[in-house]
């Protein structure tokens, strides 16, 4: 089956498609054009190899021109997005004689995604690479405008790069066997967008949210066709975040510090961004700029997929010392993104960390 969807990022020569679609992964059709050079190499963790690498593998090597294709597998889970899973692809990479025409498929989440793409913005100085969503969270969000990037023990996603894929396949099938707490998860950065910029769509949400749960293909669709085409747009006018890319952070800077104090992997990144969201919306309602009703709404649709509100019970002197080493912050002063309501989210400088301790 062809794709459903497609979304162009348009960033001029650099621009390249969003295809999104059931089947896509069985189909040569959505790969036409794709992959230049001769050798690829897939990259995936141990949940998502097993369902799919081989079918990518024989798909690609099948093709015209066919292709040397190679399949790493990581383990999964953010305790393993570090520099050691880059070094790994870069000796898979040197193992399958690739060369500067090469090609590195991310096979898996936005884990897999973020370290497969670091690795390809780096490999002989930066080759192409492909994104294969199949969590919710990499379709709506992580395989979309070349973020890439991987932990350290002082913050997460410090180390990274700027790196566009040349192409976004998301084929809506894999989601059959997406865990049930994974799919919560993606739901958080769907609420993101609509927090952000779309206050119609987060309606649709809080009217649709059982269908979207029961993975209503029509809804799920629908979700993953809009969060796609905002995202799309946003990168297109601020691909190296200068500005307005900086929104799509919305309750990140609470939600990184949380998962890396918390030990990465104990909280899921959707979990950390739901609680962080939510401190967003709290600190804003506190500095007076929207209303408590405005954070009540958010808490229901968190509360109504199933994710958390409440922060763990951790230090809140350990998490502000967290979020001065966010990207966003410049010396000595913290720089949030906070909001005047729903679809209305704003760059706020100079927020004084007594406040941030109020809202935890
Ligand atoms: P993930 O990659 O860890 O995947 C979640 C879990 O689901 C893993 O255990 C994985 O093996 C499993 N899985 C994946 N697809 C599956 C499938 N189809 N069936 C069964 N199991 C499957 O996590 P994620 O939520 O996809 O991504 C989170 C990461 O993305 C974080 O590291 C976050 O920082 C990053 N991120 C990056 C960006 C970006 O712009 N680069 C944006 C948002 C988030
Ligand atoms: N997830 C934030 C961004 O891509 O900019």
């Amino acid at each position: 089956m062809s794709a459903i969807a497609t979304i162009e990022v348009g960033l001029g020569e650099r621009r390249y498609p969003i295809r999104i679609g059931a089947g896509l992964l069985s189909d040569a059709g959505p790969w036409r054009g794709v992959i230049r050079g001769r050798h690829a190499l897939i990259v995936s963790d141990d949940h998502v190899a097993p369902l799919h690498a081989a079918g990518v593998r024989d798909l690609l090597a099948a093709g015209e021109p066919p292709l040397r294709v190679a399949v790493l597998t990581l383990p999964a889970g953010e305790a393993h997005k570090n520099l050691d899973a880059v070094s790994r692809v870069f000796d898979a990479l040197a193992e399958l004689g690739a060369t500067r025409d090469a090609c590195v498929i991310a096979l898996g989440g936005g884990v897999v995604g973020d370290i497969a793409g670091l690795a390809a913005a780096c490999w002989m100085r930066g080759i192409d690479f492909v994104q294969v969503p199949t969590t919710l969270l990499a379709m709506v969000d992580s395989s979309v405008g070349g973020k890439t990037g991987v932990d350290h023990p002082a913050g997460k996603n410090l180390i990274g790069a700027f790196h566009q894929p040349r192409a976004v396949i998301a084929d809506l099938d894999t989601l059959a066997t997406l865990p049930d707490r994974e799919l919560r998860a993606g739901f958080a950065e769907v609420i993101k967008i609509a927090c952000i910029g779309d206050a119609e769509f987060f309606a649709w949400l809080e009217a649709n949210a059982g269908a979207l749960l029961s993975r209503d293909a029509a809804a799920l669709t629908h979700a993953i066709v809009t969060c796609c085409r905002f995202k799309a747009e946003v990168v297109a006018r601020d691909e190296r975040e200068s500005g307005e890319r900086a929104l799509l952070n919305f309750g990140h800077t609470f939600g990184h510090a949380l998962e890396a104090e918390c030990g990465y992997g104990t909280l899921l990144h959707g979990e950390a961004v739901a609680s962080g969201m939510l401190l967003a919306a709290r600190l804003s309602s506190l500095l007076h700029m929207s209303q408590p009703s405005e954070t009540g709404r958010l808490r229901n649709l968190l509360v109504r997929f199933g994710l958390p509100t409440e922060p763990p019970r951790i230090s809140a002197d350990a998490l502000v010392a967290r979020m001065r080493l966010d990207k966003k912050n410049r010396a000595n002063s913290l720089r949030l993104i906070l909001w005047r309501g729903i679809g209305k989210a704003e760059i706020v400088e100079n927020v004084r960390e007594g406040d941030v301790l109020s809202a935890l």
